[in-house]
């Protein structure tokens, strides 16, 4: 599925996005541009440190007091969230936009029966009395899969496994009705059967709630499965944004194939996974032109001096000169 050919409106839109961290330049996060439209999902990916997390959580105005966003606009339904004041940005979280972190015990409270939680949100976003909402809240937790949710209705997060503690903050994520999800590595402290579960459940909800979701994952597996637009971040930039189809058939930065061939193929005889040599640079110690020239196997003069930001149409960019110009030309995980 290409953006051209599918009209799907952008519910959420990140323009031009730069997260500083107060006397480091360049920002953490530079110039990031992207979409997650109606019903679809948009994977964020990219190594540790590239800047995920901080995009993620700027849009809802959930940035560590130590940094703060020094340019762009965050578009949700119309509105710049940038501009809201932080109470009316806590009429969207958990209203209109739900969010699921990789913890889920570090966003549960402890203090409050899972069925109060989830009750809770719905009493103060929609207004409902208690009695509805703690029923609806039991409905919730049988529709992410929790047996027996009428008794764990009285339970604390703490007396539940995990898995159980992701699938009520799916169902918190869930419970006022959202159009968007921000889920950040929702699985990866989670075992890897109850990985695929939860993965499972998510894929289901957005399909049968038509949500929109913005997933950050390691995992390109489940970008394949789950999303239908992809942005790859390298040190803080956008290194390439394309589609599900564009990622693994035709890539477009030297930085997403080495992400494909890092993945380990099944059926493919191979004595070692290829690793992409190098480490992500920090902020402050960035080249000054392409930020993967120092890790890349196609880097070529003058790859050291330019940052180029190319649209290839079809809403796909890169930040590849030599991509860009035709010069060059990834091989992806998959030939069409
Ligand atoms: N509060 C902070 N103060 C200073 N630097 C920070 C802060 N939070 C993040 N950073 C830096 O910003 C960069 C991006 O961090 P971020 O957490 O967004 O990465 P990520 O892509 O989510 O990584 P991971 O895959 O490990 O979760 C990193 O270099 C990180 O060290
Ligand atoms: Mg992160």
């Amino acid at each position: 599925m290409t953006p051209g050919h599918d009209t799907a409106r952008p519910l959420l839109s990140v323009e031009g996005l730069t997260i500083d961290l107060p006397g480091v330049q360049p920002g953490l996060v530079e110039d990031v541009t992207f979409q997650v439209r109606e019903g679809h999902c948009t994977a964020l990916i990219g190594e540790s440190g590239c800047g995920k997390t901080l995009t993620s959580m700027s849009i809802l105005g959930l940035l560590p007091a130590s940094v703060r966003v020094s340019a762009g606009s965050v578009w949700f339904d119309g509105v710049d969230l940038l501009t809201r004041t932080p109470r009316q940005l806590r009429r969207v979280r958990g209203g209109p936009v739900g969010m699921i972190f990789q913890e889920p015990m570090s966003s549960l409270n402890p203090t409050m029966t899972v069925g109060d939680q989830i009750a809770e949100a719905r009493r103060l976003h929609l207004g409902e009395r208690r009695k509805t909402a703690l029923a609806r809240a039991r409905e919730l937790l049988e529709r992410v899969g929790i047996p027996n949710a009428a008794r764990r209705i009285g339970a604390y997060p703490h007396e539940m496994s995990g898995g159980m503690q992701q699938r009520v903050m799916i169902a918190a994520a869930i419970a006022c009705e959202p159009r968007l999800i921000i889920a950040d590595e929702p699985t990866t402290a989670l075992d890897v059967t109850i990985q695929a579960e939860i993965l499972a459940l998510l894929r289901d909800l957005q399909r049968d709630l038509d949500l929109a979701v913005l997933l950050v994952t390691h995992d390109l597996g489940v970008v394949a499965d789950f999303c239908d637009d992809v942005v790859v971040m390298y040190a803080g930039h956008i290194a390439e944004r394309t589609t599900v189809d564009g990622l693994f058939y035709d890539p477009a930065h030297p930085y997403s194939s080495a992400l494909l061939a890092a993945v380990p193929q099944v059926g493919q005889a191979r004595s070692r996974l290829t690793v992409i040599p190098g480490r992500v640079p920090s902020a402050g110690g960035l080249p000054a032109g392409c930020r993967f020239e120092p890790r890349c196997a196609h880097a070529q003069s003058p790859c050291g001096e330019r940052q180029p930001d190319v649209s290839l149409g079809d809403g796909r960019r890169t930040r590849c000169g030599r991509v860009a110009s035709g010069e060059l030309t990834l091989q992806g995980a998959l030939r069409g």
